[in-house]
């Protein structure tokens, strides 16, 4: 009891040092990064209007400062360039396979994004023709919610008990995806996933790397899609068969995970692709994907010559 009080001291400031890592234009122009200043009423960095500028490297030593600076637009958590791999899982929830008809993977099944899909948490989603209507083949853009691990140190072979402390924290992402290159046009019966998914601009992630410190335990998360506002998918990150420590220690296997590298790590059920009567997304369309404590992305889809 007696030394309980400094310990119960000690980790309310940890608590109240925060690390939602954020990247943003602020309104001197500048690009800066943060640790974002919560509005009183969400967890939701996406709200955020005021960060606190950290120095150094989020990905090795940095130091929140004192100094506050206004968020005029929220960036990527990263730049594309120091994400470098963008890893993907697919087939990680037993009701999305189930909705989709495949079959649970004995172990996790990994594809890559190019850095160019990567997106803001707000910016628009890019459709080129080859992704819109064409004669006799219908544009099946569809959208998946996912939680995303930030790698933090270099990690090889290592085990799952060793797997978290390689970790930074966790944000939001959306797969954005188009059944028919993904799936009709993708060499059936096994489909493959690239064509159908790495395109510019479609890979939102954001809108805070949450550190570990916030978030120990990964598989507790709610996490969900609205379009246009309306809810899509809403399930938890409990549901994932690979959880979060298992796909780090699996995938560096024999490769190297690298600081600030991504991965994304499946979605729930409630696609398109699982429905009897579709609503592709189309032009204009809103998707939100969130993630609890972590926040939300929001992004229109937009058509492009
Ligand atoms: C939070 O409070 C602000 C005003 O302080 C309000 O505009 C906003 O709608 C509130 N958000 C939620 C999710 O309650
Ligand atoms: C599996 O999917 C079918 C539709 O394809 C649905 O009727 C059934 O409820 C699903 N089962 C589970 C366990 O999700
Ligand atoms: C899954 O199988 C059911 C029953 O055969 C079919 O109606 C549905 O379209 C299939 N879904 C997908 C995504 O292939
Ligand atoms: C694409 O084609 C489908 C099927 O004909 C149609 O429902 C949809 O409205 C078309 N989308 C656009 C943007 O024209
Ligand atoms: C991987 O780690 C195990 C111990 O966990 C060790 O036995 C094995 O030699 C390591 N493999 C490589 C390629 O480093
Ligand atoms: C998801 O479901 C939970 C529990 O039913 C509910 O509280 C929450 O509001 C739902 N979220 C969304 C985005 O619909």
């Amino acid at each position: 009891m007696f030394l309980s009080r400094p310990l119960v001291f000690a980790s309310l400031l940890l608590v109240v040092s925060g690390q939602r890592f954020v990247r943003f234009l602020s309104t001197d122009g500048k690009e800066y990064y943060g640790d974002a200043i919560l509005p009183h009423n969400t967890t939701d960095a996406a709200h955020s209007t005021t960060a606190n500028v950290i120095t150094g490297d989020i990905l090795g030593d940095f130091t929140i400062t004192k100094e506050v600076k206004k968020i005029e637009k929220l960036l990527a958590p990263l730049p594309s360039e120091r994400v470098r791999t963008v890893r993907m899982v697919g087939l990680n929830y037993v009701a999305h396979i189930n909705e989709t008809n495949a079959t649970i993977p004995g172990w996790p099944i990994l594809f890559y994004k190019p850095w160019t899909s990567l997106n803001t948490p707000s910016d628009p989603i890019p459709i080129s023709p080859g992704y819109q209507n064409q004669t006799d083949f219908v544009s099946t853009m569809d959208y998946e919610t996912e939680l995303v691990v930030v790698i933090k140190k270099k990690a090889f072979n290592i085990t799952d008990e060793e797997a978290l402390d390689h970790v930074l924290g966790y944000t939001v992402g959306h797969d954005v995806s188009h059944r028919g290159w993904q799936i009709d046009r993708g060499g059936l019966p096994q489909p493959q996933f690239s064509m159908g998914k790495g395109a510019d601009g479609w890979a939102p992630w954001g809108p805070a790397i949450v550190s570990t410190s916030i978030i120990p335990d990964p598989q507790v998360l709610n996490l969900w899609t609205k379009v246009n506002g309306v809810t899509m998918q809403n399930d938890t990150t409990a549901n994932m068969i690979f959880g979060v420590a298992h796909l780090v220690s699996f995938f560096s296997m024999g490769t190297t995970l690298l600081p600030g590298d991504v991965i994304f790590t499946g979605t729930p059920k409630g696609v398109n692709l699982g429905k009897v009567d579709p609503v592709w997304l189309t032009n204009g369309d809103v998707v939100e994907v969130g993630l609890e404590n972590v926040g939300t992305c929001t992004n229109q889809l937009k058509y492009v010559p």
